[in-house]
Protein backbone atom coordinates (compact mmCIF):
# COMPACT_ATOMS: atom_id res chain seq x y z
CA UNK A 1 0.00 0.00 0.00
CA UNK A 2 1.41 3.40 -0.65
CA UNK A 3 1.22 5.69 2.18
CA UNK A 4 1.70 9.54 2.24
CA UNK A 5 5.60 9.52 2.09
CA UNK A 6 6.23 7.48 -0.93
CA UNK A 7 4.27 10.57 -3.00
CA UNK A 8 6.66 13.15 -2.66
CA UNK A 9 10.13 12.68 -3.65
CA UNK A 10 12.43 14.55 -0.79
CA UNK A 11 15.68 14.45 0.75
CA UNK A 12 15.55 13.72 4.31
CA UNK A 13 19.76 15.77 5.90
CA UNK A 14 19.69 14.48 8.69
CA UNK A 15 21.04 17.38 10.87
CA UNK A 16 23.46 17.30 14.09
CA UNK A 17 22.61 19.66 16.44
CA UNK A 18 19.33 17.78 17.99
CA UNK A 19 18.24 21.09 19.77
CA UNK A 20 17.68 23.09 16.72
CA UNK A 21 13.82 22.52 14.67
CA UNK A 22 13.98 21.31 11.64
CA UNK A 23 13.55 22.97 8.90
CA UNK A 24 11.21 22.33 5.89
CA UNK A 25 12.44 23.30 2.69
CA UNK A 26 9.78 24.32 0.20
CA UNK A 27 10.94 25.29 -3.30
CA UNK A 28 10.02 27.84 -6.13
CA UNK A 29 8.29 26.91 -9.32
CA UNK A 30 10.53 24.73 -11.16
CA UNK A 31 12.65 23.87 -8.11
CA UNK A 32 13.26 20.47 -6.65
CA UNK A 33 13.97 19.07 -3.54
CA UNK A 34 17.57 19.71 -4.01
CA UNK A 35 17.43 23.61 -4.31
CA UNK A 36 17.00 25.01 -1.33
CA UNK A 37 19.37 22.60 0.59
CA UNK A 38 22.38 25.10 0.17
CA UNK A 39 19.99 28.17 1.62
CA UNK A 40 19.13 25.35 4.68
CA UNK A 41 22.41 24.63 5.35
CA UNK A 42 23.07 28.29 5.18
CA UNK A 43 20.60 29.94 7.39
CA UNK A 44 20.49 26.53 10.24
CA UNK A 45 23.76 25.23 10.05
CA UNK A 46 23.16 21.89 12.07
CA UNK A 47 19.80 21.48 11.63
CA UNK A 48 17.78 18.56 10.13
CA UNK A 49 16.48 19.32 6.70
CA UNK A 50 13.73 17.98 5.07
CA UNK A 51 12.86 18.44 1.57
CA UNK A 52 10.12 17.68 -0.54
CA UNK A 53 9.09 18.06 -4.25
CA UNK A 54 6.33 19.64 -5.32
CA UNK A 55 3.74 16.96 -6.95
CA UNK A 56 2.18 19.07 -9.79
CA UNK A 57 3.92 19.93 -12.88
CA UNK A 58 3.46 22.78 -14.90
CA UNK A 59 4.81 22.69 -18.38
CA UNK A 60 7.44 20.02 -16.92
CA UNK A 61 8.29 22.22 -13.73
CA UNK A 62 7.56 20.94 -10.01
CA UNK A 63 5.32 22.87 -7.88
CA UNK A 64 3.62 21.93 -5.06
CA UNK A 65 -0.46 23.07 -5.80
CA UNK A 66 -1.69 24.16 -9.42
CA UNK A 67 -2.53 27.98 -10.77
CA UNK A 68 -5.02 29.08 -13.24
CA UNK A 69 -2.59 31.98 -13.93
CA UNK A 70 0.38 34.03 -12.66
CA UNK A 71 -0.66 34.72 -8.69
CA UNK A 72 -4.62 32.84 -9.71
CA UNK A 73 -4.46 30.21 -7.80
CA UNK A 74 -6.74 26.29 -8.15
CA UNK A 75 -7.76 26.47 -4.54
CA UNK A 76 -9.51 23.20 -4.44
CA UNK A 77 -6.18 22.25 -5.59
CA UNK A 78 -4.35 24.11 -2.79
CA UNK A 79 -6.18 23.27 -0.39
CA UNK A 80 -5.99 19.11 -1.19
CA UNK A 81 -1.80 19.81 -1.93
CA UNK A 82 -1.88 21.68 1.24
CA UNK A 83 -3.41 18.48 2.75
CA UNK A 84 -1.60 16.20 1.42
CA UNK A 85 2.10 17.83 2.41
CA UNK A 86 0.72 17.89 5.75
CA UNK A 87 -0.17 14.02 5.57
CA UNK A 88 3.50 13.68 4.27
CA UNK A 89 4.84 15.80 7.16
CA UNK A 90 3.28 13.78 10.05
CA UNK A 91 4.50 10.94 8.55
CA UNK A 92 8.03 11.49 8.37
CA UNK A 93 7.38 12.94 11.71
CA UNK A 94 6.50 9.61 13.18
CA UNK A 95 8.66 7.84 11.02
CA UNK A 96 12.21 9.79 12.23
CA UNK A 97 11.05 11.20 15.40
CA UNK A 98 11.14 14.58 14.14
CA UNK A 99 10.20 17.91 16.36
CA UNK A 100 7.62 20.16 14.93
CA UNK A 101 9.69 21.93 11.69
CA UNK A 102 10.00 25.12 10.81
CA UNK A 103 8.85 25.82 7.37
CA UNK A 104 11.82 28.05 4.78
CA UNK A 105 9.19 28.20 1.78
CA UNK A 106 10.21 30.69 -1.69
CA UNK A 107 7.80 31.82 -3.59
CA UNK A 108 5.55 29.24 -4.45
CA UNK A 109 6.88 26.84 -1.46
CA UNK A 110 6.44 29.90 0.94
CA UNK A 111 2.73 30.08 -0.54
CA UNK A 112 1.71 26.94 0.47
CA UNK A 113 3.68 27.30 3.66
CA UNK A 114 1.17 30.12 4.51
CA UNK A 115 -1.54 27.45 3.45
CA UNK A 116 0.10 24.97 5.53
CA UNK A 117 -0.71 27.22 8.63
CA UNK A 118 -3.75 28.71 7.79
CA UNK A 119 -5.57 24.44 7.49
CA UNK A 120 -3.35 23.17 9.55
CA UNK A 121 -2.54 25.32 12.73
CA UNK A 122 -0.27 23.81 14.89
CA UNK A 123 1.39 21.40 12.48
CA UNK A 124 4.90 23.84 11.98
CA UNK A 125 6.97 25.64 14.65
CA UNK A 126 7.01 28.27 12.82
CA UNK A 127 7.60 29.88 8.88
CA UNK A 128 9.80 32.13 7.02
CA UNK A 129 7.84 33.03 3.74
CA UNK A 130 10.36 34.41 0.86
CA UNK A 131 8.15 36.04 -1.45
CA UNK A 132 4.92 34.86 -0.74
CA UNK A 133 1.43 35.89 -1.31
CA UNK A 134 -1.77 35.29 0.57
CA UNK A 135 -3.16 32.13 -0.49
CA UNK A 136 -7.07 32.17 -0.83
CA UNK A 137 -9.40 34.69 -1.89
CA UNK A 138 -11.13 33.92 1.31
CA UNK A 139 -8.65 32.89 4.03
CA UNK A 140 -9.80 30.45 6.72
CA UNK A 141 -9.93 31.32 10.55
CA UNK A 142 -7.47 30.10 12.43
CA UNK A 143 -5.37 30.16 15.42
CA UNK A 144 -1.94 30.93 15.77
CA UNK A 145 -0.64 31.80 18.81
CA UNK A 146 2.55 30.45 19.69
CA UNK A 147 4.03 30.08 16.03
CA UNK A 148 6.40 32.31 14.95
CA UNK A 149 6.15 34.19 11.30
CA UNK A 150 9.20 35.69 9.39
CA UNK A 151 7.94 37.52 5.88
CA UNK A 152 10.45 39.30 3.43
CA UNK A 153 9.01 40.57 0.89
CA UNK A 154 10.36 42.80 -2.03
CA UNK A 155 9.29 46.11 -3.02
CA UNK A 156 10.24 45.81 -6.39
CA UNK A 157 8.52 42.01 -6.77
CA UNK A 158 6.86 42.16 -10.02
CA UNK A 159 4.96 39.14 -8.99
CA UNK A 160 3.41 39.66 -5.31
CA UNK A 161 2.31 43.34 -5.09
CA UNK A 162 3.82 45.28 -1.92
CA UNK A 163 0.34 45.53 -0.48
CA UNK A 164 -0.73 41.89 -0.94
CA UNK A 165 2.47 40.34 1.13
CA UNK A 166 1.31 43.45 3.64
CA UNK A 167 -2.00 42.35 3.90
CA UNK A 168 -0.38 38.36 4.57
CA UNK A 169 1.61 39.68 7.55
CA UNK A 170 -1.64 41.06 8.78
CA UNK A 171 -3.83 38.53 8.25
CA UNK A 172 -0.99 35.76 10.15
CA UNK A 173 -0.80 38.37 12.92
CA UNK A 174 -4.83 38.94 13.41
CA UNK A 175 -4.41 35.14 13.55
CA UNK A 176 -1.79 35.48 16.85
CA UNK A 177 0.88 34.24 15.06
CA UNK A 178 4.24 36.33 15.88
CA UNK A 179 4.84 37.83 13.20
CA UNK A 180 7.78 39.85 11.49
CA UNK A 181 7.79 41.76 8.20
CA UNK A 182 10.14 43.06 6.20
CA UNK A 183 9.92 44.64 2.95
CA UNK A 184 13.34 44.73 1.64
CA UNK A 185 14.47 47.06 -1.80
CA UNK A 186 14.82 43.33 -4.07
CA UNK A 187 12.68 42.00 -6.99
CA UNK A 188 11.07 38.32 -6.39
CA UNK A 189 14.10 36.44 -6.23
CA UNK A 190 16.67 36.03 -2.82
CA UNK A 191 19.72 38.04 -1.98
CA UNK A 192 22.60 37.52 1.12
CA UNK A 193 19.73 40.02 2.58
CA UNK A 194 17.04 37.06 3.15
CA UNK A 195 20.06 34.60 4.11
CA UNK A 196 20.95 37.02 7.43
CA UNK A 197 17.60 37.77 7.97
CA UNK A 198 16.61 34.42 8.05
CA UNK A 199 19.40 33.25 10.09
CA UNK A 200 19.35 35.75 12.18
CA UNK A 201 15.40 35.33 12.90
CA UNK A 202 16.28 31.91 13.41
CA UNK A 203 18.10 32.75 16.35
CA UNK A 204 15.56 34.24 17.68
CA UNK A 205 13.14 30.71 18.39
C1 LIG B 1 2.69 30.91 -7.29
O1 LIG B 1 2.16 30.50 -8.31
O2 LIG B 1 2.77 30.25 -6.26
C2 LIG B 1 3.23 32.29 -7.33
O3 LIG B 1 2.79 32.95 -8.46
C3 LIG B 1 4.72 32.29 -7.26
C4 LIG B 1 5.31 31.56 -8.40
O4 LIG B 1 5.47 30.35 -8.33
O5 LIG B 1 5.67 32.20 -9.40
Amino acid sequence: MSTAATTFVHRLEPGTDAALPPLLLLHGTGGDESDLIPLGRMVAPGATLLSPRGAVLENGMPRFFRRLAEGVFDEEDLRRRTDDLAAFLREMQARHGLAAPVALGFSNGANIAASLLLRQPGLLRGAALLRAMVPYADPPAARLDGTAVLVLSGTADPIVPAANSGRLAAILRDAGAAVTHQALPLGHGLSQMDVALTRDWLQTL
